[in-house]
């Protein structure tokens, strides 16, 4: 595949959008206006990857976009496991390594009827940038968890090898050591207590709330473990 390398642009996924056709990676050693998922920014300073991935016409109907999404998780998992840190999931999206946010991914599906006719998979994982005051207690890097700078270039290689591949449901809930355990599930109008029974098929998490299962759709709810 293409691969275009940047010094700066405003969001990876935001240059994809403009190149509009072809599939291809492309990777900002910083981004000017990181953007996360739900309208939030994503910091994107220098030593961070910050990497799009471009595909059309994947083959993928509309109801399997979460497959888009563990290929995404698995793959930042498996590249953060090579370098000996145990990485835990976040359902849907985000990546944590002892509880802080290593990495978020930010998957932008345009659909034609029934099916996906593009993917821009945008993931930002920490390596070697220094985090914000306030983000320093919710989110980590991969250097400061191993206590020394990581080579970028070898984190890059290993991710887009990782992300060359297909995982399955299992290899995501793997990464998942939080199901049976009490979340918080917090929605635009407040936050309830449930608990994490399972990942389905599709991506949906199925929660016990107030004595009954729900299933429970990423777009509208996020987690706290
Ligand atoms: C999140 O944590 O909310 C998702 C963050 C996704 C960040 C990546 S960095 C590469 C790509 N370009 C962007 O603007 N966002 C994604």
């Amino acid at each position: 595949m293409k691969i275009i390398n940047l010094d700066e642009t405003d969001s990876t996924n935001e240059y994809c959008k403009r190149v509009g056709r072809g599939d291809l990676i492309v990777t900002a050693v910083r981004q000017s206006a990181g953007k996360g998922t739900k309208g939030r920014s994503f910091c994107s300073g220098e030593g961070g990857l910050y990497v799009s991935v471009m595909r059309h016409n994947t083959g993928y109907e509309a109801d399997e976009a979460f497959k888009i999404m563990i290929n995404a998780c698995v793959a930042v998992c498996r590249t953060v496991e090579s370098f000996k840190v145990k990485p835990v999931i976040r359902w849907a999206n985000d990546v944590l390594v002892n509880g802080r946010k290593i990495c978020g991914t930010l998957i932008e599906n345009t659909f034609s009827g029934n099916t996906i006719s593009r993917s821009i998979i945008g993931i930002g994982l920490n390596v070697n940038n220094v985090l914000t005051a306030e983000l320093k207690d919710i989110a980590t890097t991969l250097s400061s968890e191993l206590g020394n700078p990581v080579d970028l270039d070898r984190v890059r290689t290993v991710l887009l090898k990782n992300l060359a591949k297909e995982y399955t449901v299992a290899d995501y809930k793997k990464y998942i050591d939080w199901l049976g355990s009490e979340v918080i599930l917090k929605t635009s109008s407040g936050e309830k207590r449930a608990t994490a029974v399972d990942v389905d098929w599709d991506g949906g998490l199925l929660c016990i709330i107030g004595g009954s299962l729900k299933k429970i759709n990423s777009a509208e709810v996020s987690l706290r473990l």
